[in-house]
């Protein structure tokens, strides 16, 4: 199939589209570079445009033959959308609005959207199924649910056959080691943790120990970048102009700030300064998927995604990237 992944010099849409092409299909990322990396994607596999450029969009749709759209394009800090909503807005939903729009000029109907646990809020549940009440309790989250219903009206209007994956927290690098995350900031627990080991940092903040948690800490489902990958190629595939999906995709286990903290200490074996810091505002106390939907449906499994494999690949491209892909 030939898809273009919108997004795909990113952290995530980089490592869909090696898997895309490691599983002989036909994908050019579409990326306007703002947080993507140019060498995260084969020279030959990347147009430089924005989702927001309607004509640019139009002109890889129709010059790349795509059969599919997978939409990763987006602005994705909390803190940041906090304080720049209307950025947020703006390039996360009308951008998607464009997406929608060039698809329909072009008559691409399939779509694979990149979700996130955000829209759930603090659900109070300890596994959060994709029937509970989605109530985001940041800009970001809800940019995210606002782009989920134009999806699901657009598809009924015109016929698109879409699936919305709702990621828990995607974490890892590629197991050679080659490609991984690349943040600037970085907001992610695991790069910031590795970065305190490799001494690019002195101390971690924990945010919060006093959370209803065992340890205090919040608790969060870690999903290797490449098991994300592969649900989204195993979605791909059962995608038609009918299809109407939405899907978790997490482990189902989760681990508190200090176990990360005491897994990347073993790993590595070098000691993780930390200190606890008050809480942040909107970041309940545990996020862990419940993944049985996508396991049932369509026989997906994570395979790499035990939390001492994921810090494992993570701290290799870390170490031998320590400056990300300018390295
Ligand atoms: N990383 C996670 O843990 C996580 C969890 C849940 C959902 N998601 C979602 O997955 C997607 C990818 O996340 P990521 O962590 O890889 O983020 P990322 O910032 O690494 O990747 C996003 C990519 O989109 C590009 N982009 C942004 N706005 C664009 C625009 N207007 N036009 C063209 N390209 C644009 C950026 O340059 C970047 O390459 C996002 O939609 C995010 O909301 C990520």
């Amino acid at each position: 199939m030939r898809i273009l992944v919108t997004g795909g010099a990113g952290y995530v849409g980089s490592a869909c589209l090696r898997y895309l092409l490691g599983h002989g299909e036909d994908a050019v990322a579409y990326d306007n570079l703002s947080a993507g990396h140019r060498a995260a994607v084969p020279a030959d596999r990347l147009i430089v445009g924005d989702i927001r450029d309607q004509s640019g969009l139009v002109s890889a749709l129709r010059d790349t033959g795509a059969q599919a759209v997978m939409h990763f394009a987006a602005l994705a800090y909390v803190g940041e959308s906090v304080i720049h909503p209307q950025r947020y807005y703006e390039n996360n939903v009308a951008g998607s609005l464009s997406v929608l729009q060039a698809m329909r000029s072009t008559g691409v109907s399939r779509l694979v959207f990149s979700s996130t646990c955000a829209t759930y809020g603090i659900t109070g549940h300890d596994l959060i199924s994709e029937s509970l009440p989605q109530e985001p309790v940041n800009p970001y989250g809800r940019t995210k649910l606002a782009v989920e219903w134009m999806i699901r009206d657009c598809a009924a209007a015109y016929g698109f056959g879409y699936t919305l994956l709702r990621y828990f927290n995607a974490a890892g690098a590629a197991a050679d080691g080659q490609h991984g995350e690349d943040h600037d900031p970085e907001p992610h627990l695991l790069p910031l943790v590795l970065q305190c080991a490799l001494g690019q940092k002195e101390t971690l903040q924990v945010y919060g120990n006093d959370y209803d948690t065992p340890d205090g800490t919040c608790i969060r489902d870690y999903i290797h970048v490449d098991d994300l990958a592969s649900a989204h190629w195993a979605t791909l595939q059962r995608i038609d102009s009918g299809t109407a999906q939405v899907y978790n995709i997490g482990t189902g286990t989760g681990y508190s700030v200090l176990e990360v903290i005491a897994v990347a200490e073993r790993v590595t074996g070098r000691s993780i300064e930390h200190k606890i810091a008050p809480r942040r505002p909107g970041d309940p106390a545990r996020l862990v998927a419940d993944p049985q939907k996508l396991i049932a449906a369509l026989g997906w499994q994570p395979t790499c995604s035990k939390i001492e494999t994921i810090v494992a690949n993570a701290w290799q491209w870390h170490q031998t990237h320590p400056h990300g892909y300018a390295s």
